[in-house]
């Protein structure tokens, strides 16, 4: 592609990858392309089945994969339903669904109605519902319900509909951008009418790209995060590009910054050497920027003028629901990488482990795993800012090993490792990964899943540090193009041990097109087709939801396959069934319940068309937003 703006239809994850072409060829290619010609395709696939890890050639078609599709549907409280190629919501027959908030609603009482000719005005910007809505937690504070949600980016075609080919055309189009994105806290309340947001929430705020923040851990202070209007390397302003979310035990929220580089450009000449141009290569800051043209009326997102702000994004950001006063916390020792979201669980022993994801293709797995032990009530300041942070190797034989990122191992100290982490994990040997989206852990028993979301580099070429990406164990498809969600279970059914054993859950495919191991696992059959898996949660009773944010032209490789979706799988069997498709254009992502689990709320990210007005309608701008959907009937949907 040649346009060098977000167009409605491109996830930022597909956007980053547009903008930061690497080199198409270089030795280390030409090297890679004869092994992969003299070894041939792909060893043993490792795919789970029936509640057993089966060796071998778990992708076959036939009757073992025709057996999986007539599986114990009845597992599922809902008919699955078929792909779809339209403009608006599906779901299974006694489900229904309606938008809760769109981007540009009001969430304060005497804001305007959203103006479709204008995208909004910039006075209002920051007292509305942002763009592009991701990750969301879902809590009770008191006797208020509230979501936090994230806004991943904007697209200025859509969001600035009066400038020209979406190039912001001054500093104030630049800061309405900057106010879109971000966090919204909202409260919401069930009624007659279903769910709606409640405008006049003392609990309501909006968290965008300047609001001031604390940061915390080994990495705050240090030189690299210090600036001229931030001499101390403590304080920063905003958070960006926040994709999946957490939770804490204690009831706090974890936003996570993900494509960060793509906001900063240059004025000058990148430097070329050191530390700061090795991290800006590896995390991809570019002079050009993206089209967001923030650096070019905004100093703070100019690394000519401010060299080291791109250090202060890149983290997962706390942020307390029930004080809207309260100054979001930047979690340095959880690692700065592009991350997807943060998965929490509490160890026998109490200590806090967090999963994390770095989406990028060749990029890592992570955990940390915290010093201190959760105790309900107790004192919680230091459980994200003091402990260790591992990351992943998967090895062959189904086992792996959480591998410690420590001054020892990695020749770094403690700060320089949380900067640059990815940098540390490729000097430790980890696991170079299909793209590491969400994690989610199973409530009901000790085992997590990562949808590797797909890498069409695996086999191909190194990732950005250089690092190989061999075929094989967890990725086991050369230029993977479908994905797959790998599963581990923490040895001693303890999430802070060590070791753990691994297989996968499922690798997507289509077994319409291909017969090799691009027709998927054996759990993957015609009625149930899908690519690229990113968002997951695993639900109170055990089912695995999976959302989608991959081609949807069903067409080709993705014949079959429609828009993209949401679908839900048994952790036994392994049968995986469709339950929601979502407009055409948009990405399925952010999943959360109500506490009474009679609602799950959605996310619908950068539809194209008219969604969520009904096809036809003329004079619209298509709009993300969280949908809640309910059985008629009222009952348990999680
Ligand atoms: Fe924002 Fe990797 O998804
Ligand atoms: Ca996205
Ligand atoms: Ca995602
Ligand atoms: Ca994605």
């Amino acid at each position: 592609m040649t346009d060098s703006r977000h167009t409605p239809r491109m996830s930022a994850d597909d956007w980053d990858e547009q903008n930061f072409p690497r080199p198409a060829e270089n030795d280390f290619d030409r090297v890679v392309e004869r092994a992969l010609s003299r070894r041939g395709f792909l060893g043993a696939a490792l795919v789970f089945g029936s509640g057993a890890a089966v060796m071998g050639p778990g992708f076959l078609t036939g009757a073992a994969r025709a057996q999986t599709a007539a599986g114990p549907a009845a597992a599922f409280p809902f008919k699955p339903i078929p792909i779809a190629t339209d403009g608006t919501i599906q779901v299974p027959a006694g489900y229904e669904w309606r938008v809760l908030t769109a981007w540009g609603e009001p969430i304060f009482p005497d804001v305007p109605e959203f103006d479709h000719a204008t995208g909004g005005s910039l006075d209002t910007s920051d007292k509305v519902f942002g763009e592009n809505t991701d990750g969301m937690e879902f809590f009770v504070i008191g006797d208020r319900r509230v979501i936090a949600v994230n806004h991943e980016y904007v697209n200025p075609k859509v969001n600035l509909p009066q400038a020209t080919d979406g190039v912001p055309r001054d500093a104030a189009d630049v800061r309405k951008l900057q106010n879109l994105q971000g966090v919204s806290v909202i409260e919401v309340a069930d009624g007659p009418q279903g769910w709606s947001v409640v405008k006049d929430s003392p609990l309501n705020r909006r968290i965008d790209h300047n609001t001031p923040m604390t940061i915390a851990g080994p990495a705050a202070g240090h030189a690299l995060m210090r600036t001229a209007a931030d001499a101390t390397g403590t304080t920063a302003l905003g958070t960006l590009n926040n994709c999946g979310s957490g939770r804490t035990p204690w009831g706090t929220y974890l936003t996570c910054e993900e494509n960060f580089n793509s906001y900063f450009g240059a004025t000058g000449v990148l430097p070329t050497e050191g530390a700061v141009a090795e991290g800006y290569a590896r995390y991809g800051i570019a002079a050009a920027g993206s089209g967001y043209d923030y650096h070019k009326w905004d100093p703070r997102f100019d690394v000519t003028a401010t060299p080291n702000e791109p250090h202060r994004a890149g983290w997962v950001v706390e942020i307390d629901p029930a004080d809207p006063a309260s100054v979001p916390v930047k979690r340095t020792a959880l690692g700065r990488f592009k991350h997807e979201n943060a998965e929490c669980v509490v160890a026998p022993d109490g200590r806090v482990v967090v999963y994390l994801g770095d989406d990028e293709r060749g990029e890592f797995l992570y955990r940390f795993v915290s010093a201190g032990t959760f105790v309900q009530g107790g004192d919680t300041a230091a459980l994200l800012d003091e402990g260790q942070l591992y990351v992943a190797r998967f090895n062959d034989d189904m086992s792996g090993t959480w591998v410690a990122l420590t001054p020892e191992a990695t020749g770094m100290d403690a700060a320089t490792i949380a900067i640059f982490t990815r940098q540390a994990a490729s000097r430790v040997g980890a696991t170079t990964m299909d793209r590491p989206e969400w994690v989610a852990v199973n409530p009901l028993k000790p085992e997590a899943y990562c949808a590797l979301t797909n890498n069409k580099n695996r086999g191909v070429k190194p990732n950005e540090g250089g690092d190989a990406t061999p075929v094989g164990g967890a990725n086991p498809r050369e230029a993977n193009h479908y994905g797959q969600i790998v599963r581990w279970r923490p040895a001693g059914g303890d999430h802070a041990a060590d070791g753990f054993d691994w297989d996968l859950y499922v690798m997507a495919g289509n077994p319409t097109v291909h017969q090799d191991a691009y027709a998927g696992s054996a759990n993957i059959n015609p009625g149930n087709l899908f690519n690229s898996p990113d968002g997951m949660a695993v639900d109170q009773t055990g089912l695995v939801w999976i959302q989608t944010d991959g081609e949807d032209t069903n067409e080709g490789d993705f014949a079959g396959m429609g828009n993209n979706q949401m679908l839900c799988g048994h952790p036994d069997t392994g049968e995986i069934v469709r339950f929601l498709t979502g407009p055409k254009g948009a990405e399925v992502t952010g999943l959360c319940w109500s506490d009474d689990r009679r609602t799950m709320f959605v996310g619908i990210q950068h539809p194209e068309g008219t969604f969520p007005a009904p096809e036809g309608t003329t004079g619209v701008l298509p709009r993300s937003a969280v949908v809640a959907v309910r059985r008629a009937d009222g009952g348990l949907v999680g």
